[in-house]
């Protein structure tokens, strides 16, 4: 795995977004696998600025997101539909119809699950996946226990999940417990994964995906099986992890190797 320790969240937005700017140089249309919570706001800023200033356009990209509350319609406020609204597809030159949220309203939420595989598989898969992380290592909606060839599916969440998330919902607001999420099998399957994390709270799942045992306890460590995945992640976020330097070290000879070779 590589994981790249920066200083802070703003170092980790940027480097983020630099990783995705790159992906839709070399390939315009790019099938781009988005996040929501609060960790990839500062990224998606990252990329409309670089949008702004006529660095990167995503006229031909498309996108998958990871998962949505089963219960919401998309313009619900809470819904991860309207999110992406709001934090980055209004912002740029995206094409809307071109962006994809699993349906939370669907009437046959098991059949839109399987839609939304066979949709993605449709685009040729995705080409590079935006991931977050929950303090208890999950990843998208699969939470621990969640099989780790799993597919999109329907996935009921734990109280810790609902309880991190309170903080977006008014207190007599309903909040779903069910989601709609792609699998562990469907996110493995992307070409490439930037996994994202700061802050001191994500300190412990960020040590169980790096140097804990495989494990459906810990979701996030499956990606321990991905062959191109980076963890960038802020100093708060590594202070868990047995050696830092180590880690550290592994980056700056990458970086001194690629600099020779000539290659970003
Ligand atoms: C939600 C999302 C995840 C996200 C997680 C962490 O549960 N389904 O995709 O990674 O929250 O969010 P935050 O970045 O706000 O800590």
């Amino acid at each position: 795995m590589k994981v790249v320790i920066l200083k802070d969240a703003a170092e980790v937005a940027k480097y983020g977004a630099d990783i995705f700017i790159k992906q839709i140089k070399r390939k315009p249309d790019s099938v781009l696998g988005l996040a929501t919570g609060s960790t990839p706001v500062a990224l998606y800023k990252e990329l409309i600025s670089a949008y702004q200033s006529g660095r990167v356009s995503f006229k031909n990209v498309s996108s998958f997101n990871l998962d949505e509350y089963l219960g919401l319609t998309g313009t619900h406020p809470q819904s991860y539909r309207y999110f992406m609204s709001q934090q980055l597809f209004d912002h740029i030159d995206i094409e809307k119809s071109q962006t994809a949220v699993p349906p939370g309203d669907a009437e046959d939420p098991f059949s839109a699950c399987e839609q939304y595989e066979h949709n993605i598989k449709q685009k040729g898969g995705i080409d590079i996946q935006l991931l977050g992380i929950g303090r208890n290592g999950h990843i998208g909606f699969n939470e621990p226990s969640s099989s780790l060839m799993s597919r999109t599916r329907v996935k009921t969440l734990t109280r810790a999940t609902i309880d991190d998330n309170a903080r977006f919902f008014g207190p007599d607001e309903y909040q779903p417990h069910l989601s709609i999420t792609m699998g562990i099998g469907t996110i493995l399957e992307s070409k490439k994964v930037v996994l994202l994390a700061t802050g001191a709270n994500k300190a412990e799942a960020i040590k169980a995906t790096v140097e804990g045992p495989l494990t459906a306890a810990c979701p996030a460590s499956a990606l321990q099986m991905h062959e191109h995945v980076v963890l960038v992640i802020d100093e708060a976020a590594a202070s868990q992890l047995a050696d830092v330097d180590f880690y550290k070290h592994i980056e700056m000879e990458n970086q001194k190797l690629l600099e020779r070779l000539g290659r970003d």
